[in-house]
């Protein structure tokens, strides 16, 4: 050991250091921030269900949907203005991260988990106090400027205060609470159901409950060291990083870390930099990963799953009941994703997960298709039902401990300091355009590819498996600041990092992939 360096047995370097609680619970204030995201995903599909809520804003829908028993099951609920209510949130978030982007570089990553609590506060009201379709939107809108903040600061939050060997555990917890907001919201939704009009303004004014977790918590939090660093308050820093790490001895990350500043002072602008061809690799990984976790087809579940399952035959009651089920599924799942992420790699949950929802989208369609064929007609048994339910389940389980969390962290830990802002705002708004196009799409897609709609992500799911197992390297256990490495290793996009981005210690710590 030297300067605060243990090298272990992969031959890759950690800084000296150990878990401390002040960093846990730090990082569990922080993801907190994840319920708000969570409980909006949840809360709208269950809202669109009410029939009350339908009839009073959107009354076409309310009819349609009357009249269409016995008709064709794919084309039931096809209404734009009901999905552009679903959508807005996903093109404000979308818009937003980009000034989040700014505002986290300049003034910290706590200054934008702050603002986006309170500006989604302020739409939790407006929808719980909504009187039209407008306020409803403006709401929307105002929720979607909050997510656009919070999901940009909060997984590079993460990502900078946990030691290397549990940052994927930690950064994981983002997306524990997202699925524990969705979980809450269809709860919420199923009990909402029963209560008429008071039901789903307490559905949607509910969302201002996490709001201010996330407001206070951000109060009290410390920002990272990384930020500190990059802000000027280099001593605050180091004894933030004391503090963290439980040790006087932080000599070394601490050098990485001022090493890694000086570096990104040479960046005028973040945006031009990250065109550049040394970034070529996080920037490909910025796009690719949101738009694949989003066309895995996750949020058809997470957003229409009680008007899906209403669509394939179950009753009111039953579909928010099986929308539960999916909820604790996807819970427990995610935590599965914790415990195994820093021990098997981000690569082989990536890969588990592709290859188990390739199988159960495949088997969903085929019996969506021996059911409802072509037509749309006909109806579920239950042993089919419960079938269905139960692959809808495996597919859940695969995407939360496979791409759900590692969406969030894979981009928040590939960037360089100069960067990894600007990486994580492109990383939320491809992730809120392709939300917002499914949302916007699936509705008519499903009546229009009717079964086929399962074929056509699982196509999707196999492309992206692919792209992982050949072009993804493994980031496990890798101090954030000595990632250019990991491609420098890379069979593939080792000839687009030169010698000279590589830190000090790089070199040597670094694995063949
Ligand atoms: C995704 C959301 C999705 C959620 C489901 C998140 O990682 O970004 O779009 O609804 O996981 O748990």
């Amino acid at each position: 050991m030297a300067g605060g360096v243990v090298v272990n047995g992969g031959g890759r370097r950690r800084y000296e250091g150990r878990v401390t609680g002040f960093v846990i619970v730090t990082c569990l204030v922080a993801a907190t921030g994840g319920l708000i995201f969570g409980y909006d995903i949840g809360i709208s599909g269950g809202v669109t269900s009410m029939d009350i809520f339908l009839e009073r804003f959107f009354p076409a829908v309310y009819e349609a949907q009357k009249k269409a028993t016995g008709e064709n099951q794919y084309c039931k609920f096809n209404n734009e203005m009901l999905t552009l209510f679903t959508s807005s949130l996903y093109l404000a978030a979308l818009i937003a991260s980009f000034f989040a982007s700014k505002v986290t570089k300049a003034f910290g990553r706590k200054m934008s988990m702050l603002l986006g609590g309170i500006v989604f506060l302020g739409g939790a009201l407006l929808n719980g106090f909504a009187e039209n379709v407008e306020m409803l939107i403006c709401g929307r809108i105002l929720l979607g400027i909050g997510i656009g903040f919070t999901n940009q600061s909060i997984p590079i939050y993460l990502s900078e205060m946990a030691p290397a060997q549990i940052r994927g555990a930690l950064n994981i917890g983002f997306q524990m609470a997202i699925t524990i907001g969705i979980l809450a919201a269809n709860l919420i939704n199923y009990f909402a159901l029963s209560m008429g009009e008071k039901g789903w303004r307490i559905a949607l004014g509910l969302a201002g409950v996490p709001a201010l977790i996330i407001t206070i918590g951000a109060l009290i939090l410390p920002d990272t060291p990384n930020s500190l660093i990059d802000r000027g308050h280099q001593e605050q820093a180091r004894d933030l990083l004391k503090k963290i790490r439980g040790t006087d001895n932080v000599n070394d990350e601490f050098d990485d870390l001022v090493d890694a500043y000086q570096k990104s002072k040479q960046v005028e602008n973040p945006w031009k930099n990250i065109m550049k061809r040394h970034n070529r690799p996080q920037l490909t990984f910025a796009v690719i990963i949101p738009f694949f976790q989003q066309i895995t087809g996750i949020n058809v579940i997470m957003f229409y799953a009680p008007v899906l399952f209403k669509t394939i035959g179950f009753g009111n009651d039953a579909s928010l009941m099986s929308a539960l089920i999916t909820g604790i599924v996807n819970v427990v799942a995610t935590a599965v994703s914790i415990v195994c992420v820093d021990r098997f790699g981000r690569r082989a949950l990536f890969i588990e997960g592709g290859l188990q929802m390739i199988v159960t989208q495949v088997i969903i369609g085929v019996v969506l298709g021996i059911k409802f064929g072509v037509t749309g007609t006909g109806t579920l048994n239950k042993d089919d039902a419960n079938l269905v339910v139960a692959l809808i389940c495996m597919y859940v389980a695969a995407f939360a401990w496979s791409w759900g969390p590692l969406g969030w962290l894979v981009p928040s830990e590939i960037f360089p300091m100069e960067t990894r802002s600007a990486g994580q705002s492109i990383n939320v708004s491809v992730n809120m355009l392709f939300t917002f196009i499914i949302a916007q799409c699936f509705l008519r897609m499903l009546c229009v590819m009717k079964f086929g709609l399962f074929f056509f992500f699982a196509g999707f799911v196999v492309i992206m498996t692919l792209t992982v197992f050949f072009f993804l390297p493994e980031t496990r256990n890798v101090p954030i600041e000595e990632m250019y490495g990991v491609w420098k290793a890379h069979w593939f996009w080792n000839k687009f990092i030169p010698d000279q981005m590589l830190g000090h210690h790089a070199n040597k710590n670094v694995e063949k992939c």
